[in-house]
């Protein structure tokens, strides 16, 4: 009897790329992975859509097609709302991911507040917290709407079920790796329910022409726990940034079929929740000592947005050990390459130093437009002088110490003057580029090694330390 409705079969799945397999393989034949492959049982429902009876199906001329772009709901968070490139399109489901307490439970609820008090009904699944627990939350961040639905259930199929019913504006899921659904045999959280789960609320979100938001998790190596699978089924992937004990956080798409992936959004945690910060540059040079070794400012380019942001090296001697290099908000490999082109180029004899390089505000700047900032802060701490204070570094370092052109010059130059930075020094420019900054209220000085910009970018050497005796004591 309990076999007469499913048809049970057992599968082969991959935990690392999600591949399914009616036998074992010792090796993943898809993604090559080692004792990858884990069984799982299968429930096939007799309502599944490979079985379920169509009847209208039928080709839509292009024409006809109503646009997405002109029905987006504003969420009402500007930061937000850039990101996702002007507000949720109906039926798009979104996948937000982050490490733990980083606060995207946080900002889902700020953002279900404020649909629920503009827009209309949002449900909100709460599959890790009890009602109370979100309940606290609300209160803390001051969400205060009747239209906020608050469901605390892991079962889906529960939970879609009341979405039906409800007919919410937009369902958030408090995450994907704590809902599972029945049918399947295997835990919450394994490749098998976060692939059914994903699939079922996709195809309620393009059914019911809802907006969707799924909560992710994301183990220590950076991706989203479960298969990645689940990146490619949603539409868009947005990713929430920071160091956790650092109150800013980054929200950055980085798959969004409805929108650029170019915008970030820059908030700030405070005790009642996340504050959008409209101007980051100035926050994120607000605590910056002045006339201190070490510290460089350079202008990134975040998608289109240009942001002034600190960095801080440190160079210490040790004596017999490995000289350490350690880099937060920057890449270690380029770290090691800025390293290796100041001994060779310059004569730096950094081999006995350890190396500190730290993003100030706990941002990750990935751009090699930073390059320059963080050869010329290295310098600044390795000959104890300051980088002028009236000055911003843009620039990419390639392996001869020459600096390299970078994007969007002229806003980060603009992005800079208008900041009250007085001085840039740059590559070398092109002439269309050099008509550009002219116009510009800041000195624009291209440099075209990394050697020259270090000297145009340091303060006076001071009286008790200068360049060339460390260089020689070294020697
Ligand atoms: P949370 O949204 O629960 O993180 P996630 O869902 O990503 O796991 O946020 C948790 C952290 O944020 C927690 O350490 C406390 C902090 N926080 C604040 O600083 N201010 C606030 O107003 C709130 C709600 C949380
Ligand atoms: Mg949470």
């Amino acid at each position: 009897m309990p076999r007469s409705r499913h048809d049970r079969s057992t599968r082969w799945v991959c935990q690392q790329c999600g591949y399914e397999s009616p036998g074992f393989y010792g090796r993943c034949p898809s993604c090559g992975a080692w004792n990858s492959l884990v069984e799982t049982v299968i429930v096939d429902r007799p309502s599944s859509s490979s079985g379920r009876h169509r009847t209208s199906v039928h080709a839509v001329p292009l024409a006809q097609v109503t646009s997405a772009g002109e029905r987006r709901l504003p969420i009402g968070l500007g930061e937000f709302d850039r990101v996702l490139g002007g507000g949720l399109v109906p039926g798009a489901l979104i996948l937000l991911g982050g490490d733990p307490g980083i606060g995207k439970s946080t900002l889902l609820l700020q953002a279900a507040g404020n649909v629920a008090n503009r827009i209309g009904s949002v449900l909100y699944i709460a599959a890790e917290e009890s009602a109370e627990q979100v309940k606290l939350r609300a209160d803390r961040i001051g969400v205060d709407a009747d239209q906020l639905y608050l469901l605390p259930e892991t079962s889906l199929t529960a939970a879609l079920d009341v979405a039906q019913a409800l007919k919410p504006r937009v369902v958030i899921v408090d995450s994907i790796q704590t809902v599972f659904v029945e049918e399947l045999a295997s835990s919450p959280g394994t490749v098998s329910q976060v692939r059914e789960c994903t699939a079922r609320l996709m195809r309620y979100a393009k059914e019911a022409h809802v907006p969707v938001f799924l909560v992710g998790h994301v183990t220590k190596e950076g991706v989203i726990a479960g298969p990645r699978v689940v990146e490619h089924m949603v539409d868009a992937v947005l990713y929430l940034e920071g160091e956790r004990f650092h109150q800013y956080r980054v929200l950055r798409a980085v798959k969004n079929r409805f929108g650029s992936t170019d915008e970030v959004g820059v908030f700030e945690m405070a005790d009642h929740g996340l504050q959008e910060v409209g101007n980051p540059s100035g926050v994120f040079l607000e605590q910056r000592l002045h006339d201190a070794p070490g510290s460089a400012v350079i202008v990134t380019l975040e998608g289109t947005r240009p942001i002034l942001i600190e960095v801080q090296a440190l160079t210490s001697p040790v004596g017999y050990a490995m000289p350490r290099r350690t880099a937060t908000g920057f890449d270690l490999n380029r770290l090691q390459l800025l390293v290796a082109v100041l001994q060779k180029r310059l004569g730096y004899r950094l081999g006995h130093h350890d190396i500190f390089v730290n993003v100030t505000g706990g941002l990750r700047v990935v751009e090699p437009a930073a390059d320059l900032g963080v050869a010329v802060a290295i310098a600044s701490s390795f000959t104890e002088r300051p980088v002028r204070d009236d000055t911003v570094l843009i620039g990419e370092i390639g392996l001869s110490g020459e600096l390299r052109s970078v994007s969007g010059l002229d806003r980060r130059l603009q992005e800079a003057a208008s900041l009250g930075f007085q001085r840039a020094v740059i590559p070398p420019l092109s002439e269309r580029n050099q008509v550009l900054t002219n116009r510009l209220p800041l000195t624009v000085i291209s440099a075209r090694t990394v050697a020259e910009a270090i000297t145009l970018s340091l303060a006076e050497a001071s009286p008790t330390v200068s360049l060339q005796d460390d260089v020689e004591a070294e020697a």
